[in-house]
């Protein structure tokens, strides 16, 4: 009953552990420690001081079994190595060393020599063979600037023992937030700023190999999201822009020489077609900045108009397009008044969302690249390349606004030529 007593029994643990430790300390007191590559050779070293051998003995022990690998006597012929090491394994006479070739993994383990048949004279050699390290792969998370994001380093094949992280070739310091699970380690980047850019290596190694990796990190300024966000409202603001010229162009004219008849049905067309799209990418730009940023005021107003814009503009191409008459036959002042000023109002609500959004996810990106202030909001990659974007969407989509400039100024020529004709 009283060794059940929590202190008692704590205690009778406690020496028997200690008792294990001793007799371990005892039984490791002549082990020698010894690390090889598969297929190598390896010499295993007999006992260096004894001046007289009469006898060794070479064993493998494997687990509780024990299994001789020669047995050599003073004065009788060379010895009988045994099976699994017959022809590869060679016997040095003059000091008792073995040297074992081409070993594999299934030779690891303890071998013990014993010389002139003394316990004392016996030393017992832990071999270890390792298959070398493969190259490892080295990859990185998705890195955002203020984001957490990882470095992966991670060996396929051979025993890692360590792996060490270097940037730019400076080791890092071991506490830089990486763990070994197995054959992986990942280095983290904690709230990713310019300073972690750059190259990064990893060397795994064991005790017969090592292999390095090197990877060139990068961290984006702008998360995917934004950067479709900003892609979309410049596309967006070029729309806006190139229907406004649809709009101004017939503005432009005299009542007399205006644009009319199939003309001024294309031109319409097109031009609330171009509102209509660009209101769309400005409201989708605008939510995807809020799904990253947080709602805001200053986002979600625009919205509202634009969503108004894009059925207004998308109903009037639409009946223009497929039927003109109806629109011919509408008298109603307000629905009048609605249609013309949906699409100037459109271009204007695309260019002030658009300006908002374009110059938010500058700053976001590091116009304060110079500044102490802010040393974290960047990333090392440049600006996605917006300007190339811009002028080729420009050039699209002006040419059939130019084809129906060009068939107008075609149209007013043979008109003119016509009432020349006539008088
Ligand atoms: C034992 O002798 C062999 C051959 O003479 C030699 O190659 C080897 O290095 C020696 N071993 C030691 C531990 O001295
Ligand atoms: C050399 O001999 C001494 C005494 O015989 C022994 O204590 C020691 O362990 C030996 N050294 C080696 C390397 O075997
Ligand atoms: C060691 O023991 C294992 C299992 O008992 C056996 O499969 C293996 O062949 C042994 N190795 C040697 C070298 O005897
Ligand atoms: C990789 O690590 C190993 C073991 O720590 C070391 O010997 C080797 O020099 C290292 N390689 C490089 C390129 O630093
Ligand atoms: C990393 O970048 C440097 C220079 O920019 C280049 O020389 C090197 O080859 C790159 N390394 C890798 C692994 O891509």
């Amino acid at each position: 009953m009283r060794m059940c007593h929590p202190p008692a029994l704590l205690g009778t643990s406690w020496l028997l552990l200690a008792g294990l430790l001793l007799a371990l300390q005892q039984a490791a007191g002549d082990l020698r420690r010894k690390a090889t590559a598969v297929g190598s050779s390896v010499l295993l070293a007999g006992l260096g001081n004894v001046t007289h051998i009469y006898s060794v003995q070479w064993e493998h022990l494997n687990g509780t079994s024990s299994h001789t690998i020669l047995h050599y006597n003073k004065g009788s012929q060379d010895p009988a190595i045994h099976v699994p090491y017959t022809g590869r394994a060679i016997f040095h006479p003059s000091n008792g060393s073995l040297l074992l070739e081409d070993v594999q993994e299934s030779d690891s383990g303890i071998y013990k020599v014993t010389v002139n048949m003394g316990e004392r004279e016996s030393l017992r050699i832990l071999l270890e063979v390792l298959k070398p390290v493969s190259h490892p792969r080295i990859w990185s998370s998705l890195l955002v600037a203020q984001a957490t994001g990882e470095v992966f380093c991670e060996v396929a094949e051979g025993r890692v023992d360590t792996i060490t992280w270097k940037k730019d070739g400076q080791p890092l310091p071991p506490d830089r937030g990486f763990h070994l699970s197995g054959s992986l380690s990942v280095l983290s980047l904690r709230s990713a700023k310019k300073w972690d850019c750059g190259s990064y290596s990893c060397n795994a190694s064991n005790e017969v190999s090592w292999q390095e990796t090197s990877l060139n990190v990068t961290i984006a300024g702008l998360s995917p999201p934004l950067q479709n966000a900003l892609r979309m409202a410049v596309v967006a603001v070029v729309f806006a822009a190139v229907s406004g010229w649809g709009l101004i162009f017939p503005v432009c004219q005299s009542e007399k020489l205006r644009i009319r008849g199939e003309l001024w049905r294309w031109l319409s067309v097109y031009t609330c077609g171009l509102v209509c799209i660009a209101s769309i990418l400005a409201g989708t730009a605008g939510i995807l900045w809020m799904r990253e940023e947080g709602p805001s005021v200053a986002i979600i107003l625009p919205e509202i108009a634009l969503t108004y814009v894009i059925v207004v503009t998308f109903l009037v191409s639409a009946t223009v397009t497929f039927q003109p008459t109806k629109l011919m036959q509408l008298k109603s002042k307000t629905a009048q008044r609605t249609m013309g000023y949906a699409a100037p109002g459109g271009v204007v609500s695309v260019v002030l969302t658009t300006s908002f959004l374009i110059k938010n996810i500058h700053q976001r990106h590091g116009e304060r690249r110079y500044s102490r202030d802010h040393p974290k909001e960047e990333g090392c990659t440049e600006l996605v390349d917006v300007t190339t974007l811009a002028l080729s969407i420009a050039a699209v989509s002006a040419l059939p606004l130019l084809a129906i400039f060009l068939c107008y100024l075609s149209s007013r020529r043979s008109h003119d030529s016509g009432m020349a004709e006539g008088t």
